[in-house]
């Protein structure tokens, strides 16, 4: 059973291997990911890891409380269709509906399995960015 708690510090060079230890939407540019965003995410926002019963981290969520947006949702390869993403999703969308939401939004690569992911989840496609990625949106 995945465990989700906030993420800390400490969590960062686990967080940076599972960020880079998935196979589809990987970081094609690095630089478009800087440590500020990073650390204001943790000191300000939402950013929550899901750890296996061993107690090792295996995905990460990231969610902006102000706007509702969820940034980043990554689980790593091998801890993939275990459950992981589905928690940390359902644990950020508490949180921004104690923020105060009642919709979140997000983009994902086109033809991905996240695609996939977020439609079996109850998230709705409004079209296609201008980067080409998929939208989502979802109502709670
Ligand atoms: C998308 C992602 C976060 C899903 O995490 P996960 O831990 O594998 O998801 P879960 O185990 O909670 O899956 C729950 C359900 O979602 C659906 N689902 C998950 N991955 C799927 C896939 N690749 N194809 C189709 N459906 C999928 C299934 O219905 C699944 O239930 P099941 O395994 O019992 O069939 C993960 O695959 C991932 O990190 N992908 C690479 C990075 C990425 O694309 N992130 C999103 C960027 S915005």
């Amino acid at each position: 059973m995945p465990a989700i708690r906030p993420a800390t510090r400490a969590d960062l060079p686990r967080i940076h291997e599972v960020r880079h230890g998935t196979a589809e939407n990987r970081l094609t540019d690095p630089s478009k990911v800087t440590d500020e965003e990073v650390q204001w995410y943790m000191d300000h926002a939402i950013f929550l890891v899901s750890e296996d019963d061993a107690g090792t981290v295996q995905g990460f969520t990231c969610a902006n409380h102000q706007t509702g947006y969820i940034w980043a949702l990554f689980v790593i390869d091998a801890a993939q269709r275990k459950g992981h993403g589905s928690a940390l999703l359902e644990a950020a969308l508490q949180r921004l509906k104690d923020a105060g939401h009642r919709q979140s939004h997000l983009s994902t690569g086109a033809g991905t399995g996240a695609e996939r992911f977020y439609g079996a989840q109850g998230w709705a496609a409004m079209g296609q960015a201008v980067d080409a990625s998929i939208v989502f949106r979802r109502t709670f």
